[in-house]
């Protein structure tokens, strides 16, 4: 595991984002203001997701989660499944080459048994290909849902070991989908509604949060930059006091000067 949990230690500061969570929120409100078929805001919301990766590509994010379906959106009509079904199709088949250029790795988060055996090969090819890219990781979590991801973490455990010892916060985290990656400094739901919906349950702990009425296919280059602007006017104490974290500000700054040559 290469990450610290941000409950066993304290991250450091940084002005830019390292990872990125959004909730893709409001595609059918922005067709309905439309009178357009709700389809129509997904379509759209495939190029919001497009201009977003450039941005954090630009600024130097270095883990980009988005949730673009939930394990309780089964729940919806059959015929929106499948819609949103082919769009994934559809948007593997053309985005891993371009994603692949541009230094993206691409991993698919979630349950993916549900999903059909052609989705899956486009799933498996698109990571095998994009595998050794590190500008940026795009984690698009399909069929996730927070529950699952904690239960499978434990279930994958229990199949491993005994019952009779205690499992630790590092063990249980190390088997959670996003066990590689930092957890997210900050989250972003588009579409206005104030809520996690199933997402990243346990990786949120300390994630900032921030809710913004931009619908997703509305969402671009700068509304990501509200996002951030919000993000450092954020005090970040993770359980200390403000007293405690400008000392610790200063302190790094200390080290950082006395550094340089
Ligand atoms: C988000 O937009 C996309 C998915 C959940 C797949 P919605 O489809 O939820 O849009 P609203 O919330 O109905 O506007
Ligand atoms: C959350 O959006 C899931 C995704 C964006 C994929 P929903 O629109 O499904 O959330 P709820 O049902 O309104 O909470
Ligand atoms: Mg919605």
């Amino acid at each position: 595991m290469t990450y610290t949990s941000t409950t066993a230690a304290i991250p450091e500061a940084r002005a830019i984002p390292r990872h990125i969570a959004i909730i893709m929120d409001g595609n059918g409100r922005w067709a309905r203001q439309r009178m357009l078929p709700r389809v129509a805001g997904h379509k759209r919301g495939v190029e919001s997701v497009r201009a977003t990766v450039r941005a954090c590509i630009e600024r130097g994010v270095e883990h980009l989660t988005l949730f673009a379906f939930s394990s309780e959106n089964w729940r919806r009509p059959a015929a929106e499944v499948d819609t949103l079904m082919e769009l994934f199709v559809l948007a593997l088949e053309r985005e891993v080459g371009k994603l692949h250029q541009n230094g993206v790795r691409l991993r698919i988060v979630g349950d993916l048994q549900r999903f059909g055996p052609r989705l899956n090969k486009l799933i498996a090819e698109g990571e095998a290909l994009t595998r050794g890219n590190s500008r940026l990781t795009l984690n698009i979590a399909a069929n996730y849902g927070g529950r699952w991801d904690i239960l499978q973490a434990v279930n994958s455990l229990l199949r491993e070991r005994g019952a009779d010892e205690p499992v630790t916060e590092a063990e249980l985290a190390g088997r959670l989908c996003l066990a590689d990656t930092p957890e997210p400094d900050i989250f972003i739901r588009t579409g206005g509604e104030q809520r996690i919906s199933n997402f990243l349950l346990w990786q949120l702990a300390y994630t900032e949060l921030y809710f913004t009425d931009t619908l997703w296919p509305d969402f671009d280059a700068a509304a990501l930059d509200a996002a951030i602007e919000s993000y450092r006017r954020r005090e970040r104490r993770f359980g200390r006091t403000s007293e405690q974290v400008a000392e610790a500000m200063q302190k790094s700054a200390a080290t950082e000067t006395s550094v340089k040559p």
